[in-house]
């Protein structure tokens, strides 16, 4: 079977007592934590900083950490989520003048680098960084908000964006964000993602242990 990833994304989880909700669904078996950075600047919301992951870890919370800056600037971003313990920071391509750098940033610093696509964002900016790059994030939504629809032609782009990996000899992880739940997992895994975040529909959802074992349950089906 194919190595399939679930990331719950905690801007759904329950801000009020976030240690234990987190720690709750890494006991349901969830293997990486989503932690969305919002601005209020290039999306219409406002979430947490790097002091909510410090206290994460504080709190005992060792799992991978993926950080998605929805942020502009970011360079800042990187350096202050790197020295809390992120493990890998993702950012979308339009929010930094020097794309490169940003990348090579991430890395100095020890973590992985993603770059993240909105849905009608195009792949071309994949083209000289395939070489660089861990993590490859397509957004099924428009990011600013959990709780919204998957978009369906983004399906398409998983299968092309999964061609592009292929084409490399290099371990790269493919992610869609927004929208996914027990109905949509099989479809988006079938097109070749490997990496889910999901958040509604695991936080929302009345016992963590059961939703996960579900979308693995589906995805042991690919
Ligand atoms: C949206 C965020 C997502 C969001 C996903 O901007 O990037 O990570 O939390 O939530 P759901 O799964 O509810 O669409
Ligand atoms: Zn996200």
């Amino acid at each position: 079977m194919k190595h399939f990833l679930i990331a719950p994304s905690i801007l759904s989880a329950n801000f009020s007592k976030l240690g234990e909700d987190v720690t709750n669904v890494i006991s349901a078996g969830a293997d990486i934590l989503h932690f969305d950075v919002m601005d209020n600047h290039y999306v219409p919301n406002l979430s947490m900083g790097s002091m909510v992951l410090k206290s994460l870890r504080e709190y005992g919370i060792n799992i991978p950490i993926d950080v998605h800056l929805m942020t502009k600037p970011i360079d800042q971003l990187i350096l202050d989520f790197a020295s809390v313990g992120a493990d890998y920071i993702s950012f979308h391509p339009e929010t930094t003048e020097h794309i490169d750098r940003s990348v090579e940033l991430i890395k100095e610093h020890g973590c992985k680098a993603g770059l993240v696509f909105n849905p009608s964002t195009t792949l071309n900016y994949l083209e000289y960084l395939m070489d660089k790059i861990d993590l490859i994030v397509l957004m099924a939504v428009n990011p600013g908000f959990s709780g919204q629809v998957f978009i369906p032609t983004i399906l398409k782009k998983i299968c092309k964006t999964r061609k592009l990996i292929d084409n490399v000899n290099r371990n790269i992880d493919l992610s869609v964000d927004g929208g996914i739940n027990t109905s949509n997992i099989y479809e988006i895994s079938k097109a070749g993602a490997n990496l889910f975040v999901i958040g509604s529909a695991i936080f929302k959802a009345p016992n963590y242990h059961k939703i996960i074992n579900t979308l693995r349950c589906i995805l042991s089906k690919t």
